[in-house]
């Protein structure tokens, strides 16, 4: 597959006289791929995730997005439609009165034609199941409904990737599922490439690759279930340990010796019932 975002060599840091956020960093996003970006707090994610899509332009170093160098001012509105981004709190991202004039809202800033838009949002409010709200003020909405408003924006511009950063971080349980549930299946139905941002190490589990930022470099990268197995790692790095894998690690401390891969819920309770059955 090829290279959906392209990093080589990206340092950054915000003035002159401040240390650098981003410590050449180097690293490739294939397309269709779905990979998590995860790091304590101030690791320099959000700055990272800022040059996927033009918002920040390296000085050092190259980042190239979706075929485009992003230090070529002509091609930053179009890399911006093909990169979008949603971030963690959905009040400051949705801006209309209603739902459907929330979802329109980029199609009509990128001048697209009323037909094409109209289909195009009755299109994405569906795949977001948000039918029946269409004319619901967003503010009467829960937050997982209102990150799926942001994503049936982001979605109707038709980007080949989806930047979430931090985005159900401010979600009860219930609206992270959907919002997951969402974007795994805007990555395996659709094709769209995801690079999520998020310092929950439960939400590396269902995705291809993993990359742990910290301090501006890259320190670990792999797939989640070696990451999230790798105590060490997640100590380093001041990310829990999933709290399956903790369940699972004290069960064996009571001789229940279930496998030391059980990530997922589904994973400890087969294994408990399958445990069961042997004794
Ligand atoms: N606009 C800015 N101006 C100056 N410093 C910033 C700015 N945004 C972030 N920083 C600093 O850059 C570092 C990395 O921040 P950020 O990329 O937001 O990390 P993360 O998303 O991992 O929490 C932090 O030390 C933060 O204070
Ligand atoms: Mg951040």
């Amino acid at each position: 597959m090829p290279n959906e975002i392209s990093v080589c060599n990206l340092s950054f840091r915000y003035q002159d006289s401040t240390p650098y956020v981003l410590k050449d960093i180097s690293l490739t996003v294939k397309k269709g791929e779905w990979l998590t970006i995860l790091g304590p707090n101030g690791s320099g994610k959000s700055t990272l995730a800022k040059f996927f899509n033009a918002l920040l332009i390296p000085l050092t170093g190259e980042v190239v997005s979706c075929g485009k160098n992003t230090v070529d001012s002509a091609e930053w509105s179009s890399i911006r439609r093909d990169v979008s981004m949603v971030f963690q709190n959905p009040d400051n991202q949705l801006v209309a009165p209603t739902v459907e004039d929330d979802v329109a809202f980029g199609l009509e800033s990128a001048g697209i034609p009323y037909d094409e838009m109209h289909q195009r949002v009755k299109d994405c409010i569906q795949r977001l199941g948000l039918e029946g709200f269409e004319k619901t003020e967003p503010h009467n909405l829960s937050g997982g409904q209102k990150q799926r408003v942001a994503l049936a924006g982001a979605l109707a511009l038709k980007p080949k990737v989806i930047v979430l950063d931090e985005a159900t971080s401010m979600l009860d349980p219930q609206g992270r599922n959907e919002v997951l549930t969402i974007v795994r299946k805007l990555n395996k139905e659709d094709g769209v490439t995801i690079i999520a941002i998020t310092h929950d190490v439960n939400e590396a589990i269902a995705s291809d690759r993993v990359i742990v930022l910290n301090d501006g470099s890259i320190v670990y990268e792999g797939i989640p279930r070696e990451l999230l197995a790798n105590r060490e790692i997640l100590r380093a790095n001041n990310l829990s340990s999933p709290f399956i894998v903790d369940v699972a690690r004290e069960l064996r401390k009571y001789q229940i010796l279930i496998d030391e891969n059980v990530l997922t819920h589904e994973e400890l309770v087969n294994a408990i019932c399958s445990y069961k059955r042997i004794i």
